[in-house]
């Protein structure tokens, strides 16, 4: 390859990398007189996981059924990896992946029967559809139960097969509505991991959820969605800041606590600090990185630290802070 040739793949690259898998602006979705999505826009990022957080009817499967196209929307805009879904519904939708909340699947055929149906439904066929099921198998981690019949499935295996299904075409963006309801804590476990793996292979992933453990675990950004609206957006670490939440650090010091806060009320990222015998508590601001700088401060002059705690606020809290209710009914 010559060097122009490299500069322009590395361009083409880079301009792949640029084009967000998704952006969405101005959504809106009106059934009778009831607004149930209320203009509502965000971006994935390529290869960012982004998860839409929202409590029991906040909009979530009605905003991306919008963006999936199967349902018509009152305002907006929608564009997939660059393609618009007006303008180019048919590239569009080839770019993008859907894993419903409900399972679609055949409970009479097998896994890789499963997806050999579906894939030759999405135009695959010969030795490319063979290679995309094994790889599919593989990436859900169901290769080894390949032969068994879907009905035989565990919950999360049936979802892990849905979330297989979504994937056959090579989507460079997919989207998964509450995954993990309804299914027992290892299976939930293993569907995050594989949800984790994809997110690493640099696909956008859009990921609808209630538990705000997942949105924490998994989702590089996080949307809050409440009664239809996005309330508020950013890292876990920019929403926790945005309601003005502090982290908390608990020491259980060995040696003299009076000198010990004496010496940690200096910090500038200290804004409150008690103590109650040997156990001091101290509210602080970004404590992953004051954390350090507190120990060295609490550990001179012979006074030792035996114990250390750091509580960051969650989203559970972000939310009950900006709608006023918890998360979960
Ligand atoms: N076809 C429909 N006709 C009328 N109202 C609808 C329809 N689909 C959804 N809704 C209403 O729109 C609101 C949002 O529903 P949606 O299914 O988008 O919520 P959700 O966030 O996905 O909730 P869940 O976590 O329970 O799946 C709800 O009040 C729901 O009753
Ligand atoms: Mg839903």
């Amino acid at each position: 390859m010559t060097r122009a040739n490299t500069d322009s793949a590395r361009t083409r690259a880079a301009d792949a990398a640029a084009t967000p898998a998704l952006t969405c602006t101005n959504l809106s979705k009106r059934f009778d007189d009831r607004l149930v999505v209320d203009d509502v826009g965000f971006d994935v990022a390529a290869g960012e996981t982004y998860g839409l957080l929202g409590p029991n009817g906040a909009g979530k499967t009605t905003t991306i059924s919008m963006i999936c196209a199967l349902l018509k929307r009152n305002s907006g805009s929608v564009v997939v990896n660059g393609y618009d879904l007006d303008q180019q519904p048919a590239k569009a939708k080839a770019t993008l992946g859907y894993v419903p909340q409900d399972l679609a699947i055949y409970p009479d055929l097998s896994g890789a029967e499963n997806l050999g149906f579906f894939g030759r439904l999405q135009g695959l066929r010969g030795r490319n559809l063979q290679r995309r099921v094994e790889e599919v198998l593989e990436t859900v981690g169901l290769s080894d139960r390949a032969r068994d019949r879907a009905e035989e499935y565990s919950g999360g295996m049936k979802r892990r097969l849905n979330i297989g299904i979504g994937l056959l075409h090579e989507p460079r963006l997919l989207i998964l509505d509450e995954p993990t309801v309804g299914v027992d804590p290892q299976s939930r476990d293993s569907i995050l991991s594989s949800v984790g793996e994809l997110g690493a292979s640099g696909i956008g992933v859009l990921y609808t959820t209630h538990y705000m453990e997942e949105a924490e675990r998994l989702c590089d950004r996080v949307g809050i969605i409440d009664r239809g609206r996005l309330v508020a957006e950013g890292t876990r670490r920019e929403l926790v800041d945005l309601v003005g939440e502090h982290d908390w650090i608990r020491l259980s010091v060995d040696g003299r606590p009076d000198r010990v806060v004496s010496r940690l009320q200096d910090l500038p990222q200290v804004v409150t600090i008690t103590a109650d015998d040997h156990d001091i508590s101290l509210e602080v601001t970004d404590g992953h990185h004051v954390l350090p700088a507190v120990i060295e401060a609490a550990a001179t002059d012979g006074d030792r630290v035996i114990g250390v705690e750091l509580v960051e606020p969650d989203l559970e809290s972000v939310f009950l802070h900006l709608t006023g209710r918890a998360l979960r009914d």
